[in-house]
């Protein structure tokens, strides 16, 4: 959303990660305490997320959400005056479904009132999940077969070898059907073998049931165009509908879809808790908890500040790199206002070592992901510390420039990854996903900056800088990153770092 929050990325904590619903305001206080005392603050980090659970099994008499009276017994307001004390802001969780993924009452149907309480508690941030959603459903026509004709030959295509070649002249229409799907899916006739450019006539064989049912075209790629299919009486029934269709010479592709995209339906939903929040009147960041289950980022930016690209990330290497994968693909849809969300972070949980952690923390800074720790940031070993309170991977993070960076080459497990920042200065990053380690290096120049005869190296894990001419190298640990900031320039001398080396004279 454009009205000047989340500029850049959101930093905070939430519940969920470690905690699950074991959760009260005790606890959520002593992480607000925490993040002080730690050096989060100063770090960077802002918000205090309260995840599932916080509130009660039923609304009350007047409809409204209330939070569990055991666990939050000063209510949630009690809580955000509280952090609000300590220079914090909060955050609370909700459902765009009749109840949360917990089971608890949420607020489909329900928008209004509750950003209206959020607001009255002094809420600042609501993370909008999609358990027990509920939508229409929007059929469309079962398709048995299409028959194209020229007025001279007729060819048939069967919906259930839909990106096969012609199966011969028309035949009566049969059992086969071809199945879009409720709210979403496609059926794809491809090779569709034509002698002349030209109108053709496509005689479609459907089910229909005892309704009217939308269906879409779309030739060749084209925009779809939009068809009523009259009932055929009941789904037993075979009706068929004629419909023009230019087809070029050669191979063709006919696509019939369901216009009720979930997209469309999704984006008015969550549209709908967005025009609460701003009739609230209080600046309320919105997180869009989809799992990326209707294309959020397609629809998210006029929607939210940030959209998750994912389902959950467990506290695994193969669940956070599948997560990874998934996310770096769709960098064209992040920037200031709008960011991808692959989710929370796990650094600190236990269930990767910490080679692994700092892999993770750098690639979700290396792609201006939300940093929100899901950890318990009152009792941390060092280790997880120097990687959640790194300073200088975090400014990747937080760059102004709000660019998401991608993997610009991968040989094997060994990628190197590019972030452009707003002064010019690229980070970089050697991601190593191999059982072994090794050595990798990159040419300067793959790093399109001004052609100079000498480079600043900034480690940004070791904290040094080094000169480079025209190659970074780094060994790099298996399931380990290094990442780095470079820009034209020697390095600065005054403090020098303890492995200085210059590949050059200055
Ligand atoms: C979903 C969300 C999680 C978490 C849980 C809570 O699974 O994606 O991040 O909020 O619900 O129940």
């Amino acid at each position: 959303l454009n009205d000047g929050l989340a500029l850049t990325p959101p930093m905070g904590w939430n519940s969920w990660n470690k905690f699950g619903g074991n959760i009260d305001q005790w606890k959520i206080m002593s992480m607000a305490d925490a993040m002080v005392e730690n050096g989060m603050k100063d770090a960077g980090y802002e918000y205090i997320n309260i995840d599932d659970n916080w509130m009660a099994g039923t609304r009350d008499a007047n409809g409204d959400l209330v939070p569990d009276p055991i666990r939050f017994p000063d209510g949630i307001k009690g809580v955000a005056d509280y952090v609000h004390s300590k220079g914090l802001k909060l955050g609370i969780y909700s459902s765009n479904g009749t109840k949360t993924c917990m089971g608890l009452p949420a607020s489909q149907g329900n928008e209004e009132r509750d950003a209206a309480k959020f607001a009255e508690w002094g809420v600042d941030y609501l993370k909008y999940d999609f358990c027990y959603n509920e939508r229409p459903t929007t059929y469309a026509p079962d398709i048995d077969k299409i028959v194209i004709s020229d007025g001279k030959n007729i060819k048939t295509y069967e919906a259930e070898s839909p990106d096969n070649t012609l199966v011969g002249d028309a035949r009566i229409a049969g059992s086969k059907v071809g199945y879009i799907g409720n709210n979403s899916g496609e059926l794809i006739f491809n090779k569709i073998n034509t002698p002349a450019a030209g109108n053709y006539t496509l005689t479609i064989y459907y089910h229909n049931g005892d309704a009217s049912r939308n269906l879409y075209v779309s030739v060749n790629g084209g925009t779809g165009e939009e068809y009523t299919l009259p009932s055929s009486g009941s789904w037993n029934t075979a009706a068929t509908y004629p419909i023009q269709v230019a087809l070029k010479q050669g191979e063709n592709t006919i696509k019939f879809y369901n216009p009720e995209d979930g997209s469309k339906i999704s984006a008015q939903q969550y549209g709908a808790m967005r025009d609460a929040l701003e009739a609230t009147e209080r600046q309320i960041m919105f997180s869009i908890c989809e799992w990326g289950a209707n294309k959020p980022w397609l629809w998210g930016p006029s929607v939210g500040h940030l959209w998750r690209t994912t389902g959950d990330i467990s506290d695994n290497w193969d669940s956070m790199t599948s997560i990874l994968d998934q996310n770096a693909v769709l960098a064209q849809y992040a920037g200031p206002g709008h960011w991808n969300d692959p989710d929370m972070l796990e650094v600190g949980n236990g269930g990767m070592t910490d080679t692994e952690y700092r892999a993770h923390f750098s690639l979700w800074s290396m792609m201006a992901a939300p940093l929100i720790a899901g950890n318990d940031i009152t009792a941390m070993t060092d280790a997880t510390k120097e990687i959640l309170l790194n300073k200088e991977v975090i400014a990747i993070d937080q760059d102004p420039a709000g660019i998401q960076g991608s993997k610009i080459s991968e040989d094997g497990d060994h990628e190197v990854w590019v972030k452009p920042l707003a002064n010019g200065d690229k980070a970089v990053l050697f991601f190593n996903r191999s059982q072994a380690s090794t050595t990798m290096s990159l040419n300067i120049s793959d790093l399109g900056l001004k052609k100079a005869p000498v480079y600043v190296v900034r480690d940004l894990w070791e904290h040094s800088e080094s000169a480079a001419t025209s190659v970074i190298s780094a060994a790099v640990a298996s399931h380990g990153a290094a990442m780095f900031k470079v820009h034209p320039g020697t390095p600065n001398m005054a403090q020098p770092a303890t492995d200085l080396t210059i590949t050059s004279d200055p």
